[in-house]
C-alpha cells in the first residue's frame, strides 16, 4: 500500500531509528522525529539530515501525556515508526520500571494520540511498531520462532515489548486501527551504543581491556544488519499488509563466543596484527539473569509476500562496522561522555 507523507519516527535519535530516518529522507518523504535524547539517543547519529528541508526534530518524551497531544497538536501524520523504548536488557534487570513507562506507557499514549487523529479501517494511515523476537522467550536447540510463535518473554525489557505488541494488536481489534508490527532479531551496524556486545567487543579490543563473555559464551543470537533491518521496515510500509505481524531476521545464527573470536579475527586484520593476539583478553564473567539460551527467526513470511531479503555476507558487513567504530572513537567519546 502506498501512504503519502508526512511521517513519525519515535527514537530517531537512536540506533535504528537513525538509520531509518536517513533511509526514510533518502526515499524522499518528510520526517519528524520525536525522541527523548535519553543516554542512548544522540544528534550527531543525524548529522547527515540535519537542516535537510525534509526533516524536522522534535524533543519530547512519550511517556509523557503532554509531550505526546502537543506533537499531534503540531503535526498530521500518515505513519508513524514508533520505535522509541528502553531497549537494553540489562538494565531493565537493574531497573524495570522506567521500560514500563516507556516501552508500555509511551506506546499506549501514541495509540491514542493516533486513535484521536484519525487513524481508523477508513484512512490510508498506519501505525508501525518496531519490536523484537525477544517477546518470545528462547529456544532450545533447534526450532526458530515465527509469526504464530507464543509470547513468552522472560526479561523486564522483553516483558515490557510483549506488552506494547498486545497493546498495539487491542487497538486494531478495538477500534480498527491499521496497524503492523515486525519483530525483529539482534541488530549490528554503525551508531549503535557502545554498551552493546559487539561495540562493546570493539572498545575492548582498541583499549586491550578484558573483553566481557556472559557465562560459558553459548548463547545463540541471529544477527542481522542494521541497514537490512530499516530496508524491511520501509518495504513493509509499502509491501505489507497492515493488522500483519512480520518477523525479521537474519538467517545467520552465531553463539556469543564464536561471534567474539570473529570480531577479534577481523579486528586483527584490520590492524595489521599477528591473528589471535588479543584473545586472551576474553573474560567470562557471571551469566546475565534468564539469559535466554538461543533466538532464531523462520523469515518465510516476509521473504514471501514481499521483495525484502537480508544481505547475505555477514563477514563483510561486520568488518566494516568494526572498521567503523575503530575510525569513529570521537563519536563513541562523544555519546558516552557523562
Ligand atoms: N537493537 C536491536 O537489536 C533491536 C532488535 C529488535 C528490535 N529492536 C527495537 O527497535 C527499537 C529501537 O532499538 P535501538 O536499538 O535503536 O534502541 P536505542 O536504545 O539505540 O534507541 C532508543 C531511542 O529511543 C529514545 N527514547 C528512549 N526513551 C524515550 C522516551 N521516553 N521518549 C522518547 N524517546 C525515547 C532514545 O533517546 C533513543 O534515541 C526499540 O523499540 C527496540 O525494542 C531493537
Amino acid at each position: 500500500m502506498n501512504y503519502s507523507n508526512t511521517i513519525l519516527v519515535t527514537g530517531g535519535a537512536g540506533f535504528i531509528g537513525s538509520h531509518l530516518v536517513k533511509l526514510l529522507i533518502e526515499k524522499g518523504e518528510h520526517v519528524v522525529v520525536f525522541d527523548a535524547l535519553t543516554y542512548a539517543g544522540h544528534l550527531e547519529n543525524l548529522v547527515e539530515v540535519k537542516g535537510h528541508p525534509s526533516f524536522q526534530f522534535v524533543k519530547g518524551d512519550v511517556s509523557s501525556k503532554e509531550d505526546c497531544a502537543e506533537l499531534f497538536r503540531q503535526f498530521n501524520f500518515n505513519c508513524i515508526f514508533h520505535l522509541a523504548a528502553e531497549s537494553h536488557v540489562d538494565r531493565s534487570i537493574q531497573g524495570p520500571l522506567a521500560f514500563v513507562h516507556t516501552n508500555v506507557l509511551g506506546t499506549v499514549h501514541l495509540l491514542e494520540e493516533a486513535r484521536k487523529q484519525g487513524f481508523d479501517g477508513h484512512s490510508k494511515k498506519l501505525f508501525f511498531h518496531v519490536s523484537t523476537d525477544e517477546v518470545f522467550g528462547t529456544l532450545g536447540s533447534d526450532g526458530k520462532f515465527s509469526e504464530t510463535t507464543a509470547y513468552s518473554p522472560h526479561s523486564p525489557y522483553s516483558a515490557s515489548k510483549a506488552s506494547s505488541d498486545h497493546f498495539v494488536r487491542a487497538y486494531a481489534d478495538t477500534y480498527d486501527m491499521p496497524v503492523m508490527i515486525s519483530n525483529c532479531s539482534n541488530n549490528f551496524g554503525t551508531h549503535q551504543f557502545p554498551e552493546k556486545l559487539i561495540p562493546v567487543v570493539v572498545n575492548s579490543l582498541l583499549n586491550q581491556k578484558p573483553i566481557p563473555v556472559y557465562g560459558k559464551g553459548v548463547n545463540v543470537r541471529d544477527w542481522l544488519w542494521v541497514e537490512d533491518h530499516v530496508q524491511a521496515l520501509y518495504i513493509l510500509w509499502k509491501e505489507g499488509k497492515p493488522g500483519e505481524t512480520y518477523c525479521i531476521g537474519g538467517n545467520n545464527e552465531w553463539n556469543n563466543l564464536d561471534l567474539v573470536h570473529l570480531i577479534i579475527e577481523l579486528f586483527d586484520e584490520l590492524k595489521g596484527n599477528a591473528l589471535g593476539t588479543s584473545t586472551q583478553l576474553i573474560s567470562f564473567v557471571t551469566d546475565r539473569l534468564g539469559h535466554d539460551l538461543r533466538y532464531a527467526i523462520d523469515n518465510s513470511k516476509i521473504t514471501s509476500e514481499t521483495s525484502w531479503l537480508p544481505t547475505v555476507d555477514f563477514r563483510e558487513k561486520l568488518k566494516s562496522t568494526i572498521q567503523w567504530y575503530i575510525e569513529n572513537q570521537e563519536w563513541v567519546n562523544s555519546v558516552t561522555k557523562p
